[in-house]
C-alpha cells in the first residue's frame, strides 16, 4: 500500500492516500455563507495535491451552530450556489471534497446561537455549562431528517460525500457515550452493546436513502472521551462493530470531545491567547483574573496529554482488525516515512493531516520529494485557539500566513 497511489474510498478514487482532515474555516458570512476566502483556501490544497479534503464543520440547523463566529452552514437549498464553486475548484485539481455535517448539540452557548441549547440528555458539558434541554423523541428524528437535508444540498452542490461528525462531543457523540446519554426513549444507550448508537443510525440510513451509494458516507469518531467513566477501548471497539454492521464508506479515528479541546490536538497549551481570546476563559472580573487564570493553568496542566507522534494509530489499529471498512487516521502525522509505515503495517488505510496544512498548503509535494520530511508544525495550537476570536482560521507561527 503506497501513500502517492491511487485508493478508492466508497464509490470516489482518490489520488493519494494524504486527506486534509476537517479543519473550521472562520470564513463564513453571518448567514453561513463561504466567503471568497473559503473558495481560495480549498482552491490552494486541491492545487497543493491533496487526495480528499475534508471540510470544517457546517452546521444543519440554527439551534446546531458552534459557538464560534463564521462557520459556515449548509442548513437550506439556497447554500446550494454558494458551495458549487468551491466544489468545482476543488474538482479542478482532481482532488476530491467531503462537506463534515455537525450539530454541536450541547456544545454551545445561547448567547453565541440564539436558541436553546439542547442535548442528548440534559447533562451539562463540563466546559460550555448551560443547561441543555433534551431533546423529545421527535426533535431527534427531525435531527436526524436535517442531516438527510444537509447530505442532499452538499451532493447538489458538487461535493463528493460528506464526513457525518460523530467525534468530538457533538450532538452525535454525546447520544452515543453512555456517560451522557441517559435517555429512556428508544435513542437511549442500548442494553446489548451499551452505546446509543440509534441516533447514528436513523441519521446514516436517511442520508443513504437520499443520497444513494454513489454519495460517499463518511463518519469521525472518537476512541476516548476524558469523562469519569469514559469510553473503554471495548466498548470503541463495539461501535466500530456497529459501523460495520450499517456499511459506511470511511471511518476517520480521532480523538476526544471539546470539553478537553486540546487532547484532540495535543501540543503546547498557549495560555496568553486563551486568556486573551477565548469567551470562556475570559473573565470580566479583572480582580479575580490572576486566581482564575493561575486554577485554569493548573487543571490543563494535569488533564492535557503530550503530543506524540501519530498519536491515534491505538485507536485505528483497533478498528482495522474488526472491518474492511477503510480506517482515516488523524492526530499527529508529521512525517511521510511514518505515514507509509502505518499504511504497510495494515494500521489504517488513509493519512489524514490538519494543522501542518495551516502552514504548508503545497506539503504534498514536499512529502512525495523526501518522506523524511518533517512539517513545519510546531503543534503550538495557536489556529486552534484563535478560532475563538472571530478570525478566519490560519497559522499564527509560521510562514506568517
Ligand atoms: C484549527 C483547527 C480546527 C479544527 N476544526 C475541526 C472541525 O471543524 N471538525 C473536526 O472534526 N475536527 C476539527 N479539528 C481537528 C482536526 O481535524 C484533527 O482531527 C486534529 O487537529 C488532529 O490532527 P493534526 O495533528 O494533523 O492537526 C480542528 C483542528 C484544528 C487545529
Amino acid at each position: 500500500m503506497k501513500l502517492f497511489d491511487y485508493a478508492q474510498l466508497g464509490s470516489c478514487r482518490l489520488k493519494n492516500r494524504i486527506i486534509r482532515s476537517a479543519t473550521f474555516e472562520g470564513m463564513a458570512d453571518d448567514q453561513g455563507r463561504p466567503l471568497p476566502s473559503y473558495q481560495n483556501l480549498y482552491q490552494e490544497l486541491a492545487s497543493g495535491g491533496v487526495g480528499g479534503i475534508i471540510t470544517g464543520f457546517v452546521y444543519i440547523s440554527l439551534e446546531g451552530k458552534a459557538m464560534q463566529s463564521g462557520q459556515a452552514g449548509m442548513d437550506n437549498e439556497e447554500k446550494i450556489d454558494c458551495f458549487l464553486p468551491v466544489t468545482k475548484e476543488v474538482h479542478r485539481y482532481g482532488s476530491k471534497i467531503f462537506l463534515q455535517l455537525a450539530h454541536t448539540g450541547r456544545q454551545t452557548r445561547k448567547e453565541d446561537t440564539g436558541f436553546d441549547v439542547v442535548g442528548a440528555s440534559n447533562k451539562k458539558s463540563p466546559y460550555f455549562g448551560g443547561s441543555p434541554r433534551e431533546l423529545s423523541t421527535k426533535e431527534v428524528y427531525d435531527i436526524a431528517l436535517r442531516f438527510a437535508d444537509a447530505a442532499s444540498y452538499a451532493q447538489r452542490a458538487g461535493f463528493d460525500g460528506v464526513q457525518v461528525h460523530a467525534a468530538h462531543g457533538y450532538l452525535i457523540h454525546q447520544f452515543i457515550l453512555p456517560s451522557i446519554n441517559q435517555r429512556k426513549d428508544e435513542f437511549g444507550v442500548d442494553g446489548e452493546s451499551g452505546l446509543g448508537t440509534k441516533f447514528l443510525e436513523v441519521v446514516l440510513a436517511g442520508i443513504r436513502k437520499r443520497c444513494g451509494s454513489n454519495f460517499a458516507l463518511l463518519v469521525k469518531v472518537s476512541g476516548g472521551d476524558d469523562y469519569f467513566r469514559g469510553l473503554t477501548k471495548e466498548q470503541f471497539a463495539r461501535f466500530i462493530r456497529f459501523l460495520d454492521r450499517v456499511k459506511v464508506d470511511g471511518i476517520e479515528i480521532s480523538y476526544g470531545t471539546m470539553d478537553n479541546a486540546l487532547n484532540i490536538f495535543r501540543g503546547e497549551i498557549p495560555y496568553k491567547v486563551i486568556f486573551k481570546y477565548n469567551p470562556i476563559f475570559k473573565l470580566s472580573n479583572w480582580r479575580r483574573r490572576p486566581f482564575h487564570n493561575a486554577w485554569t493553568y493548573l487543571w490543563m496542566r494535569r488533564k492535557i496529554k503530550p503530543f506524540t507522534h501519530d498519536y491515534n494509530l491505538e485507536y485505528a489499529k483497533i478498528a482495522k482488525e474488526l472491518t474492511d471498512i477503510p480506517i482515516i487516521c488523524t492526530g499527529g502525522f508529521r512525517r511521510g516515512v511514518d505515514m507509509r509505515r502505518s499504511l504497510e503495517n495494515g494500521d489504517a488505510d488513509f493519512i489524514s493531516i490538519c494543522r501542518p496544512f495551516l502552514c504548508e498548503p503545497d506539503l504534498i509535494e514536499k512529502l512525495k520529494v523526501d518522506e523524511n520530511y518533517i512539517t513545519k508544525c510546531t503543534n503550538c495550537n495557536t489556529c486552534a485557539v484563535m478560532c475563538d476570536s472571530g478570525r478566519p482560521t490560519r497559522c499564527y507561527r509560521r510562514m506568517g500566513r
